[in-house]
């Protein structure tokens, strides 16, 4: 069997991790989240009161900094520069930031770099916003997740509740939509459709139907 590249992208909190991860286990592939390592970098920059408008100094952060994905016990753990961050990057913090981060040219055209030679021997599963149509143009299986604003608000509300954190519905709504607009209107490699990406709505699907439609495109490809 072939070892093909899978990209998957869409809008904030649309599954894409919690699908990639268990397409990426069934098929013994490995998961690459690009989102973790803006999500590094905008961390480190906070860390360092590096100005996030400043895409020069971003980049001259990025090129000091090894961000590492490393299978952990309790899924993939996120490392810069030796440091366990895979937590910190998840706070709101960073969270309500990171598309400034991410919306500079030159930052993304290291990270894409970097992203391209993760998956250069394929088996990967990658997800993002410019999988399809930049990171891995010519990945054999294109996949771009989406849901309603409301589900997607709804999905990621009782993810915060079952781990006991607090959390605002309203609000996180609100954060969804902004974000999205940020990544779906910056110039560099907007969110978007690759022309050739299969589109899955998943408002009213389970996370095995999502999965199991996923694999049966692979299937095919590979
Ligand atoms: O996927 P996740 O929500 O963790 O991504 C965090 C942010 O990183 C996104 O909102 C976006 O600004 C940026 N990102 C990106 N391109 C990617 C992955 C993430 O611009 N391929």
């Amino acid at each position: 069997k072939k070892q093909i590249q899978i990209a998957i992208d869409g809008p904030a909190a649309a599954g894409k991790s919690t699908v990639a991860k268990i397409i990426a286990e069934k098929l013994s592939y490995i998961y690459i989240d690009t989102g973790a390592m803006y999500r590094a970098l905008t961390y480190k920059a906070l860390q360092t009161d590096t100005n996030l408008e400043d895409a020069e100094k971003l980049l001259e952060l990025l090129r000091k900094s090894v961000i590492d994905l490393r299978p952990g016990k309790a899924g993939q753990l996120v490392f810069i520069n030796d440091q366990d961050v895979t937590n910190e990057i998840r706070t709101n913090e960073v969270t309500n930031v990171v598309s400034f981060v991410a919306k500079h040219a030159p930052v993304r055209q290291e990270m894409v770099k970097r992203q391209q030679l993760f998956a250069e021997k394929g088996g990967v599963v990658m997800d993002g916003r410019d999988i399809g149509t930049h990171v891995l143009p010519d990945a054999e299986v294109k996949i771009f997740l989406k849901a309603s604003v409301e589900e997607r608000a709804k999905r990621r509300h009782l993810e915060n509740i079952s781990k006991g954190f607090s959390s605002d519905i309203e609000k996180l709504k609100e954060e969804i939509i902004l974000r999205d607009k940020m990544d779906s209107e910056r110039e560099a490699a907007p969110l978007k459709k690759a022309e050739d990406a299969v589109e899955l709505d998943t408002t009213s699907l389970s996370i095995m139907d999502v999965v199991d439609k996923i694999i049966s495109i692979v299937k095919e490809r590979e």
